[in-house]
């Protein structure tokens, strides 16, 4: 079968103020896989999501979803493409319920009952929480929150980033549970990603980011067999991540 792309970068080059951070970033997301962005701290990974959502504007290169250019595009028309982003920061409203987050991110104010079916699947622990406040939920339940908000409508694209800072072992299991069940229903998601089992165990490919660029680009069962490839692209964050 041969791959569709469903976003590439070519070239993208963000300034922030009068920082050069992003130096011509090139990247790949096929249809359908899920796409694993690593890299040191400060590679630039957050700008390069932030620059796909149009919430940096980049100063050169191109941004192609399915075929249109998105380069200009405000963000809002661009979430309307169907490009979910999960910020790091995560995004919820503490003081609402699970239910009132949930409900603030669906385009109507209601509920689609099959894809609200397919979040408590993911998360039960949600439904149970339904009336809660989000603000009392613990990391790795905010965090699935936080995915969810994002699974309320159709998408054709879920950007996420690092879902799994701080949160404890078990819990990430759990999230990379929620995300391999997300895989078996062929949604695309490009996830930024520095636990490197998590990473491992999800990335159909990956892409390595050093000093805004991309520095490595292929599939993620060649890197996961390579020690040596491994050592090179990601000594640097490995060793400070772990
Ligand atoms: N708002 C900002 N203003 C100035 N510099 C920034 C800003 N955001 C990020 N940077 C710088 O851009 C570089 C890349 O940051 P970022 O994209 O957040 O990296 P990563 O997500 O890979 O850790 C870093 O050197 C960071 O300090
Ligand atoms: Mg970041």
């Amino acid at each position: 079968m041969v791959e569709k792309v469903l976003l590439r970068l070519e070239g993208v080059q963000t300034h922030i103020g009068r920082y050069h951070i992003l130096h011509g970033v090139d990247l790949v997301v096929p249809e359908g896989e899920l796409t694993v962005l690593l890299g040191r701290n400060g590679a630039g990974k957050t700008t390069t999501l932030r620059t796909i959502m149009g919430l940096w504007r980049a100063s050169a290169g191109r941004i192609v979803f399915d075929g249109a250019d998105i380069t200009r595009m405000a963000t809002p028309d661009i979430a309307r493409l169907g490009i979910a982003y999960v910020p790091e920061a995560m995004g919820i409203f503490t003081g609402l319920s699970v239910r009132e987050n949930l409900v603030l991110a669906t385009a109507t104010g209601r509920f689609d009952a099959a894809l609200l079916d397919g979040v408590f699947a993911l998360f039960p622990v949600l439904k149970v929480k339904w009336n809660d406040a989000a603000g009392g939920l613990s990391g790795g339940q905010k965090q699935m929150l936080a995915i969810s908000r994002a699974m309320v409508e159709r998408r054709r694209l879920m950007i996420v980033d690092e879902p799994t800072k701080g949160l404890a072992p078990a819990v990430i299991e759990h999230l990379i549970g929620g995300f391999r069940t997300l895989k078996e229903s062929r949604t695309t998601v490009l996830l930024v990603e520095q636990n490197f089992h998590m990473a491992r165990s999800l990335g159909d490919g990956v892409a390595v980011m050093d000093d805004g660029r991309v520095v490595h680009a292929g599939g993620m069962v060649e890197l996961a067999g390579d020690e040596a490839l491994q050592g090179r692209l990601l000594g640097l964050s490995l060793a400070a991540h772990q």
